[in-house]
């Protein structure tokens, strides 16, 4: 017969077995330090949807808040939703600090907006976020529900082997980590037009209100080299933590990261000692 101490240590065996790997992921390291480099770009976007005051917007996957921030500066009503509790204390942290009271920052699960009401969303945004989830078609299904008919859904999607930064740093990076669990659908899929079609269908969206076009963003610091920039996604970018993780355990680690520092440099555009650096992704209009 189980004691009363073994079955809270089961239950508590069983808590951790749970664990959900794609917030595990987002959790373990800190992607406020990378976002640091993508305030000028998610500016930038936010500038070019045309934000009203009386608009209600969700930014899913929003991380700190890069474009949330701006969205709450430009009057919208806004509320950020991430799976990484660590990045939603620092959105909150940076809403409370810009003294912006229409925004805030809760944790979610874009596969699965439980609690979220139908029609609640004049804009849902998601930049390089929803893409991150691990179901596509249960966050399509999701973010047409929770959005008003008449209302807009942007995504803003990397793009599979497309030859700019960003899409090829996964894929170094894959190169060194052992391949994905049978049945994983990999982000980059929210690249292509087929996939983002098929996906937004299935949720109900006739296809000529699905838009995409190739948009540019942007990776900036006037004062950190682009070699500052890989050191920080190796320590602090959940993906490039594991496969430096894993090549550290082939004795490759050292390939990996010239590998990436010479991807960083080749891209570079900035002509001081700063970073600027280029990556093409897939804008995704959908009207409601
Ligand atoms: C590349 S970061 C982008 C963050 C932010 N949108 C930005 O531009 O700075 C990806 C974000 O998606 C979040 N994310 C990943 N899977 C998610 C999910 N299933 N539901 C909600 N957020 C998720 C991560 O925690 C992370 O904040």
């Amino acid at each position: 017969m189980q004691t009363r101490a073994s079955e809270t240590n089961t239950a508590a065996a069983a808590a951790a077995a749970v664990v959900n790997p794609n917030k595990a992921l987002w959790e373990k390291g800190d992607f406020t330090r990378i976002a640091g480099f993508m305030r000028e770009s998610g500016e930038a976007v936010v500038k070019s949807l045309g934000i009203t005051p009386d608009l209600r917007a969700l930014d899913l996957g929003c991380g700190d808040g890069t474009t949330a921030l701006p969205l709450a500066s430009a009057g919208a009503d806004v509320l950020g939703i991430d799976i990484a509790r660590n990045l939603v204390e620092a959105g909150n942290r940076r809403a409370a600090a810009n003294g912006l009271h229409r925004l805030k920052f809760q944790e979610g699960d874009a596969c699965d907006l439980r609690g979220v009401p139908d029609d609640s969303f004049d804009l849902t945004l998601s930049v390089f976020g929803a893409m991150f989830a691990p179901k596509p078609f249960d966050v399509a299904r999701e973010m047409v529900r929770v959005t008003k008919p008449g209302g807009r859904i942007v995504m803003g999607n990397w793009i599979p082997d497309d030859p700019t930064f960003v899409s090829q740093v996964l894929k170094v990076s894959s190169a060194f980590t052992p391949p994905p669990p049978e049945g994983f659908i990999s982000p980059m899929t929210w690249g292509v037009e087929s996939h983002i079609t098929e996906r937004f269908s299935r949720a109900g969206v006739p296809a000529e209100k699905i838009s995409m076009v190739k948009d540019t963003y942007y990776f900036a610091s006037a004062d950190k080299t682009p070699a500052d920039f890989i050191d920080l996604f190796e320590v602090y970018y959940g993906p490039t933590m594991n496969a430096v993780e894993a090549a550290r355990k082939n004795g490759k680690e050292h390939e990996l990261h010239s590998q990436l520092v010479e991807l960083a440099n080749a891209h570079n555009k900035s002509g001081n000692v700063g970073t600027l650096i280029p990556a093409t992704f897939m804008r995704v209009t959908v009207q409601a």
